[in-house]
């Protein structure tokens, strides 16, 4: 999967856009206009924001296993497709922010990124996705926090237009084993409106970006990935099992796109991931 290598986290630490992308953000928490000033992006970049608690590992449910299945060098998770001619209209999952331990072996950093998105597959010139993502920055302590002790890390939101680079969304909060939902909802190949939701704290934030590169709005993406930064690719830290829920595209004829007949990807020894249902993928840490 040559794609991968550009995608996602790969252009992070570019600073500036490279196509004449913009944004604009607005907010709620609790039902209540968040004021702009308090809803805050930074360009991604490695080390950023605050340690959070230990994992959570969410109950087990049953898997079954039908859908096509391959193999990345750097992600897992579910791709489904839809042709040209009946495009990706919206994109929505929920999860559960996964708990992230340090693996034995890989270098630092370590990471795990979820996010859900739209193309980046059998279209590699744009991807349009967000997420969250874990990091450990070093073996043994935080550098950029000054915190000291072993086993930190950290979970950061983001949402990133490949080929321009990812931002952080500080302000949002997070904490592992809450619910995150994630809609992504395109109004041509160009523009698209991202809201990500922390539903546990009832916090949202809208992100209408336009002058987009541009999608072909063909594929539909839950993955679970080893990101890159800059060209270096991560370690790839254990992250606990997780669920893709209500996942599903729906497309310009108002059609469902969901689990089944996706393809499952798998990093062969370090990731693999099965359909459960039409709305429902899990992803998990070999
Ligand atoms: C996305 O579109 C759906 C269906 O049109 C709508 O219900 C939902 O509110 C939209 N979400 C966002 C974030 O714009
Ligand atoms: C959501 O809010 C809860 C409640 O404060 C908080 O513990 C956590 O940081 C947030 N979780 C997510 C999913 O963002
Ligand atoms: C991946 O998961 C499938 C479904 O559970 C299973 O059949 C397969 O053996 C797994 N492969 C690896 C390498 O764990």
């Amino acid at each position: 999967m040559r794609w991968i290598q550009a995608l996602l986290l790969g252009s992070a630490l570019l600073l500036e856009s490279v196509t004449a992308l913009k944004y604009e953000v607005s907010g709620t928490r609790k039902g209540v206009p968040i004021p702009k000033d308090q809803i805050k992006f930074v360009p991604y970049q490695f080390g950023r924001s605050k340690n959070n608690g230990p994992g959570v590992v969410p109950p087990a449910q049953k898997k079954k296993r039908a859908n096509p299945i391959s193999s990345s060098a750097n992600w897992c998770g579910a791709v489904n497709h839809t042709p040209t001619t009946n495009k990706i209209k919206s994109i929505h999952s929920f999860w559960q922010l996964p708990g992230c331990t340090k693996r034995t072996g890989h270098t630092y950093p370590q990471a795990a990124a979820v996010w859900t998105g739209i193309d980046g597959n059998s279209w590699p010139s744009a991807l349009l996705q967000s997420g969250t993502v874990c990091e450990f920055p070093c073996a043994d302590h935080d550098r950029l926090s000054g915190v000291s002790a072993d086993g930190l890390y950290r979970h950061e939101a983001w949402w990133q237009w490949v080929p321009d680079s990812a931002f952080t969304i500080t302000s949002m909060p997070l904490a592992v084993g809450d619910w995150i939902e994630i809609t992504i909802n395109t109004t041509s190949d160009t523009a698209a409106t991202i809201k990500f939701d922390n539903v546990s704290q009832d916090e949202q934030i809208t992100i209408s970006a336009t002058a987009g590169p541009t999608l072909a709005r063909k594929d539909a993406d839950w993955v679970v990935e080893r990101p890159y930064y800059g060209s270096s690719l991560a370690g790839f830290a254990k992250f606990d099992t997780t669920w893709f829920e209500d996942a599903y595209a729906v497309r310009t004829t108002g059609t469902n796109l969901g689990i089944l007949g996706a393809t499952q990807y798998q990093i062969p020894s370090l990731c693999n991931s099965t359909e459960y249902d039409n709305a429902n993928a899990v992803s998990w840490s070999l």
